[in-house]
């Protein structure tokens, strides 16, 4: 079915549309939103149900959202129900991925009486299944919907349609994707599961390496990954303070974190490579020259300029960060809302 409403005359944030457009980012890591009357949000993919009646009365929910879920999470039974990009195919996840859209359409007022259009952003090779259960999950709270690449949403919200690679370096995957003004084919994406939660369990085991009697958990690990993250030369020596009995013990962790970081690169350079070598002759260098990194992956320092080295082997690149790495897809998927022909609507 397709929808019945005209929407092109609309424009971003003036707030009194008799339609309401809305981008979607469902991350592994944080479910992004952004509407057309201007609002958006972002909280964390993760559901948490009381494990008991204790629990429950004590918190006064039947579920908790985000970053009160992370909160409470002793009294909880977590879910994190988008995995490597994707919602897991399980009844009690796709419920939970559902509550998870509700609760972020709700703190944007996106609940409200009025008719819905969304566009939810996927990795770039979410398969044709995969893409179905995010249709049906969410049927229920638009009239209009339709999946996009999360890649091609980032390209359309930079305005950067032609001969432009994407590289989103998101929790569960890096997505590749090369724009050449049309939605984009497979063979145009490429995914690697190398990315955040990757470097994340890369740098527990090297720390548990060389430091035998030390036990870092993987959100420690994540945590200092944010703060100090980097690729190619360490600008200074990185110590964190590990609780060690009653005390703490201070930590050099410089070598780990670079070797961790840059776990991810090979497969980037070759993604990269491949999308490059693949490409319409006449054209590489416009793509070569038009690299962009998305993603709260994208913030590892020197990532670009170590990109941009690695990729001399192959004739050299230009690589440039995103300025947005926490909305950049919701938005471009309102944007792509916005503009979307209307053939384009699967109504529920
Ligand atoms: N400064 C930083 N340096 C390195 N990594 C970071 C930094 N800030 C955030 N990250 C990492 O970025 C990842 C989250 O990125 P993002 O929010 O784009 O993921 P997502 O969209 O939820 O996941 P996916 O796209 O895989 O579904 C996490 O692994 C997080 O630890
Ligand atoms: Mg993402």
């Amino acid at each position: 079915m397709t929808s019945k409403n005209s929407k092109n005359t609309l424009t971003h944030g003036t707030g009194n549309e008799k339609n309401l457009y809305i981008g979607v980012d469902l991350g592994t890591n944080h479910t992004a939103i952004s509407t057309s009357d201007g609002k958006k949000n972002t909280i964390l993919s993760l559901v948490g149900t009381p494990r008991d009646p204790v629990a429950s009365k004590f918190l006064k929910k039947e579920h908790l959202y985000g970053e009160e879920a992370l909160k409470h999470r002793v009294a909880l039974k977590l879910l994190r129900p988008v995995e490597n990009g994707l919602i897991k195919n399980q009844k009690e996840d796709i419920e939970a991925a559902k509550g998870l859209l509700e609760y972020v359409l709700h703190s944007v007022n996106g609940d409200r009486e009025i008719k819905k259009y969304a566009i939810i952003g996927v990795p770039a090779q979410a398969s044709v299944l995969n893409k179905k259960i995010i249709l049906d999950m969410a049927s229920e709270f638009f009239d209009g919907m339709m999946v996009a690449s999360e890649p091609f949403c980032v390209a359309y919200m930079m305005g950067q349609l032609e001969h432009s690679l994407i590289v989103d370096i998101g929790a569960g995957t890096t997505d590749l994707c090369r724009v050449h003004g049309t939605l984009p084919d497979p063979e145009d994406q490429i995914t690697s599961i190398r990315a955040g939660n990757f470097i994340d369990r890369e740098f527990v085991r090297l720390i548990s390496e060389s430091y035998t009697d030390v036990r870092v958990t993987q959100e420690m690990a994540k945590k200092w990954k944010e703060q100090y993250s980097f690729v190619g030369e360490a600008e200074k020596e990185i110590i964190v303070d590990v609780p060690v009995d009653s005390s703490f013990l201070k930590l050099p962790i410089t070598k780990e974190m670079k070797e961790a970081c840059e776990s991810i690169l090979p497969d980037i350079v070759a993604g990269i490579s491949k999308l490059i070598s693949t490409y319409d002759p006449d054209f590489q260098d416009a793509l070569r020259n038009n690299i962009w990194l998305a993603g709260g992956g994208s913030q590892i320092k020197n990532l670009a300029q170590v990109l941009e080295q690695r990729l001399e082997l192959i004739g050299g690149a230009r690589v440039q960060n995103f300025k947005d790495p926490v909305f950049g897809g919701a938005e471009g998927a309102l944007k792509l809302a916005l503009d979307m022909p209307e053939e384009f609507w699967h109504t529920a």
